[in-house]
């Protein structure tokens, strides 16, 4: 079985002003500082901070990333951002089709795929966001559903290095519940298979994290989920202190 490496992300959303998103970078950089971690990190901030806090991160292994981006990679799209803009900040990862753009901005798996594509193009990693609705759940229709996104939104040459996915069940997003660790890891298997179906062998590598209501509290059992290659954290990733707890939950 191909080993894979953890993967934290911190999602901060559209939180964040010059002074709270300095001091929490430099919070998270203090505790990142000097240490030999055994998963990665990325931190995703609100785009205009990117270069307000790039230099925290300089001297550690803390990744930076964007939240979205265009397709295109320039031209007349007012306030969006190009995966080549993101990139030129110093970012390496991009989310994209988090469930807010999809239902927000009405976003399918078809434009999530050009997404991909577009952060591929620019050299950097996808983070494709899939994940049921309550109604689909209660329906009985979250394999189906994941697959099915799964497989729209996922580029073309998908493999280890340029692509994560990561399973957030819009139900549990920033609402305090989550699916029970068998649900967490009956999806994952699913997801592992679906993925080897559609990449064979270049799948091996590409990581499946697990996002929605992620805490200190419960990050080391979900972690520890067989195919939980880490977790994408939305609402802990906000104070150093907790989202390092999960960090230290994947080390
Ligand atoms: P949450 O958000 O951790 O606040 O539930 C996760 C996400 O939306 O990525």
């Amino acid at each position: 079985m191909a080993e894979r490496r953890k993967l934290i992300a911190g999602n901060w959303k559209m939180n964040g002003l010059r002074e709270d998103g300095i001091a929490l970078a430099g919070g998270i950089a203090a505790k990142a500082m000097g240490q030999d971690l055994a998963c990665d990190v990325v931190v995703c901030p609100p785009t205009t901070l990117l270069a307000k806090i790039d230099r925290a991160f300089e001297a550690s292994t803390v990744a930076l990333g964007g939240q979205d981006c265009h397709a295109a990679e320039k031209g007349a799209h007012t306030g969006d951002i190009s995966a080549e803009m993101l990139h030129d900040a110093g970012c390496r990862y991009v989310i994209v089709g988090h469930s807010e753009r999809r239902t927000d901005h009405g976003e399918d798996s078809a434009t999530v795929k050009a997404k991909a594509v577009a952060a591929h193009r620019a050299g950097l990693t996808a983070i494709i966001c899939v994940g049921e609705t309550g109604e689909q759940r209660d329906a009985g229709q979250t394999l189906d559903v994941i697959a099915q996104q799964v497989v729209a939104s996922l580029p073309p040459n998908a493999d280890g290095a340029n692509t994560v996915i990561a399973y957030e069940p819009v139900w549990a997003i920033g609402s305090g519940r989550t699916p029970t660790l068998d649900e967490i890891g009956a999806v994952h298997g699913h997801i592992r298979k679906t993925l080897a179906q559609a990449c064979g062998t270049a799948a091996d590598r590409m990581r499946v994290l697990y996002g929605g209501s992620v805490k200190g509290a419960n990050a080391a059992e979900i972690l520890a989920v067989e195919a939980v290659d880490g977790a994408l954290v939305g609402g802990a990733s906000l104070k150093a202190d907790d989202f390092w707890q999960i960090v230290t939950a994947a080390s």
